[in-house]
């Protein structure tokens, strides 16, 4: 496996959204709330692109129906209201020399 950079480590600020595809898999690289992930583009509730999503305190809402995700546990907040909703699909992240990426 090779280390694949996606974007150097200091440009993950609040609210970095970025789109990628990568073995045919439509990725998504975000940051918030102090957290770095790469999830999966579609919304875990029903399938709506992510890539417009708001992020803000180590969440992500989507724009659909506006459920939120916590980027800590890609969980969905709001109780009993989201219990059946699954999580975020995640992919591990790595950081070699400064840059943020995956092994593939
Ligand atoms: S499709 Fe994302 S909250 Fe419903």
């Amino acid at each position: 496996m090779s280390f694949y950079s996606l974007e150097s480590t200091s440009n993950l600020t609040e609210g970095y959204s970025r789109q990628f595809i990568i073995d045919g898999k439509d990725m998504l690289l975000v940051h918030s709330g102090g957290l770095t992930r790469l999830i999966s583009t579609a919304c875990p509730h029903n399938g709506y692109p992510l890539k417009k999503a708001k992020l803000a305190h180590g969440c992500i809402q989507c724009p659909k129906h506006r459920i939120c995700f916590s980027l800590e546990n890609g969980e969905a907040l709001g109780g009993d209201a989201v219990a059946d909703v699954p999580s975020l699909s995640r992919y591990e992240l790595a950081e070699e020399n400064g840059e943020t990426g995956i092994y593939i």
